[in-house]
C-alpha cells in the first residue's frame, strides 16, 4: 500500500509491459527489454543510445547511459554512470564492464531519449495524476526536473533542481505551441490513469516521467506509483502544491 493507500508496483518492467497492451500509449514508449549481451548488441545497432537501468530502482540510482560513438574515425562504445564515462573498442569488453556494474540483479535496456536541455542541463518532466474525490483520473500537477551539470539523471534525489514547465519550454516554442503540449501532457497522464484502473492494479495517483526529444515528442520514461507530492512544494507557486495535497488527503480517506 502506498502511504495514501492506492497499490503501488516496483517492477518497471510489469508496469511497461501492461502499458504496451495500450494501442493509443503504446507508441509513446520507448522500447524496453531485459538486459542481456543479446539484447545490448540489438540495442545499440538500432538506437545508438539506450538507458540501462535496474528493473526496481529508485530516484535514478545505478542508472548508466550507453551509446555508440565515433573518434577519429573508429567505432567505439561508452557508457557513463553518474559522471563518469568508461570507454571499450569492443563490445564483449563493453558487455562485461557494464555485467560488473549490475551483478546478479534484474537490469533493463531502454531506447534512449535525447532530452531537451535548459542551460545545457537535461530536464524531463513529472507529470502527477490522481484519482479524484469523483473517482475519475486527474491530472493535477506538472513539473519540470533539470538534472545537475553533465548528469544522465534528472531526479531530486540525484541534485536534480524542480523547475515551473513554462520556464523550460518557453526557450523551445511558442506559447500556442506549449499550450498545445501541456494540453496533450494532461490528457496523456490522464489516459494511463484510467487504462491501469481498467486493468484493476488498484493504483490512485501516478507520476508519470515524460522526456520530450528535439521534435518534441512526449515519450514515457517511467510511471511511477507511489509519487513524490513534495517536489510541487519547490515551486513559488503554490497552487499545484496545495492540489495534490487535498486530492492526496481525499484519497487517504476513501475506503477503496
Ligand atoms: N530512456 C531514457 N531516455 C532518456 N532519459 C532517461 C531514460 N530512462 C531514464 N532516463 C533518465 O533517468 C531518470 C531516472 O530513470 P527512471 O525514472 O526510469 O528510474 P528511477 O528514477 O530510478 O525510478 P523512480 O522514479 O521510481 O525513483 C529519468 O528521470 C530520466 O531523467
Ligand atoms: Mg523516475
Amino acid at each position: 500500500m502506498g502511504r495514501s493507500g492506492g497499490s503501488t508496483l516496483t517492477s518497471k518492467w510489469i508496469k511497461t509491459k501492461v502499458l504496451m497492451r495500450s494501442t493509443a500509449i503504446s507508441p509513446l514508449i520507448p522500447e524496453t527489454v531485459r538486459f542481456s549481451r543479446e539484447n545490448l548488441k540489438k540495442m545499440l545497432q538500432k538506437y545508438k543510445m539506450v538507458y540501462i537501468k535496474p528493473e526496481r530502482g529508485t530516484y535514478g540510482n545505478g542508472v548508466m547511459r550507453a551509446e555508440v560513438v565515433t573518434e577519429s574515425g573508429r567505432t567505439l562504445y561508452q557508457y557513463q554512470r553518474d559522471t563518469k564515462k568508461t570507454k571499450k573498442s569492443d563490445i564483449e569488453a563493453f558487455y562485461l564492464s557494464l555485467k560488473k556494474h549490475i551483478g546478479s540483479r534484474s537490469y533493463l535496456i531502454q531506447k534512449g531519449i535525447v532530452l531537451l536541455k535548459h542551460q545545457d542541463r537535461r530536464f524531463d518532466l513529472r507529470v502527477m495524476v490522481q484519482l479524484s474525490p469523483k473517482g475519475t483520473w486527474e491530472t493535477t500537477g506538472m513539473i519540470g526536473r533539470v538534472a545537475q551539470s553533465g548528469k544522465i539523471v534528472t531526479n531530486y534525489h540525484n541534485g536534480g533542481k524542480p523547475t515551473s514547465i513554462e520556464k523550460l519550454l518557453s526557450p523551445h516554442m511558442n506559447s500556442a505551441r506549449q499550450a498545445e503540449l501541456i494540453r496533450r501532457l494532461k490528457k496523456l497522464g490522464e489516459d494511463i490513469g484510467r487504462f491501469y484502473h481498467k486493468k484493476n492494479l488498484g493504483f490512485k495517483q501516478l507520476g508519470v516521467d515524460v522526456g520530450l526529444d528535439r521534435t518534441l515528442t512526449p515519450w514515457i520514461i517511467e510511471v511511477n506509483t507511489n509519487p513524490d507530492p513534495y517536489i510541487f512544494n519547490q515551486l513559488k507557486d503554490k497552487s499545484m502544491y496545495r492540489k495534490v495535497m487535498a486530492y492526496r488527503r481525499a484519497l487517504g480517506k476513501r475506503k477503496s
